[in-house]
């Protein structure tokens, strides 16, 4: 008997454990799984801020913006680069003449990297803003150790300059830049609508308001209509 009641408190036991590890196991799996999913969620967000970040159109600041401060600006250049006509290539190329050329070509034969000859085009004014915002997210891999100009001001200020220095283009129609800045925000927002969307979109549509409910209970309704306003 004494056995037998081991034997099968052995047996308890061992199912006890058994339901334990799964629970664990399963647990391991659930935890594994979350934030997978939220780290998706907020990195799409993520994205969508840092490509599309909520920052003034550059058309729209040139027309104010100010050479003369620009060259204060190209101070920050000026450890790398030359811009007088004719002048050295340094660290960086001369950049005499830089906007309306083909980006990373020409120059002298300065070695530019592949990865900012590969962008392709030429230099116009919305290029060489993003490259000078951040040269690493212009041109993955480009040897130009330059963190970037986070202040629009800045940027459109030296652009101007940098336009004064023999290529003189016509600066870009404002409008029609403001209204492509304009939707960068409400994208990043419509993204973050998606992604809500899809995580509580089930529960919200196929939710049913509780029965005693004032709108939906029947009994409400003839009650209501049985007694009229005292
Ligand atoms: C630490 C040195 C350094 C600094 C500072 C620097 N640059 Fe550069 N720049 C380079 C190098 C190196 C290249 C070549 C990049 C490549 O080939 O990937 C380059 C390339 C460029 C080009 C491309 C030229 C072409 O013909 O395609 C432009 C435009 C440019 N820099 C502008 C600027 C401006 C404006 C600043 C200041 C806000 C600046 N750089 C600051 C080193 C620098």
């Amino acid at each position: 008997m004494d056995l037998k009641t081991n034997t099968i408190a052995g047996w308890v036991l061992g199912a006890c454990g058994a339901a334990l590890g799964l629970a664990i196991a399963g647990g391991m799996i659930f935890h594994g799984e979350r934030p997978e999913k939220m780290g998706y969620a907020i990195e799409g967000v993520e994205e969508a801020g840092a490509g599309g970040a909520p920052e003034v159109a550059i058309a729209s600041l040139l027309p104010t913006a100010d050479a003369a401060k620009g060259a204060e600006v190209f101070k920050k250049c000026a450890a790398c680069h030359t811009i007088n006509q004719g002048g050295a290539n340094g660290i960086g190329p001369n950049l005499y003449h830089t906007l309306g050329e083909p980006i990373g070509q020409g120059k002298g034969g300065f070695a530019f990297t592949d990865a900012l000859k590969a962008v392709g085009g030429n230099w116009d004014f919305e290029k060489m803003d993003a490259w000078l915002r951040s040269p690493r997210k212009f041109a993955p891999g480009t040897k130009m150790t330059f963190a970037g100009l986070a202040n629009a001001e800045d940027r459109a200020n030296l652009l101007v300059y940098l336009n004064a220095q023999g290529s003189n283009l016509p600066l870009p129609a404002a409008p029609a830049a403001a209204a492509a800045g304009g939707d960068a925000a409400p994208e990043a927002v419509q993204n973050v609508t998606d992604d809500v969307r899809g995580e509580t979109g089930a529960v919200a549509n196929t939710g049913t308001p509780a029965s005693g409910a004032p709108s939906v209970d029947p009994q409400a309704a003839i009650e209501g209509e049985k007694s009229p306003v005292k």
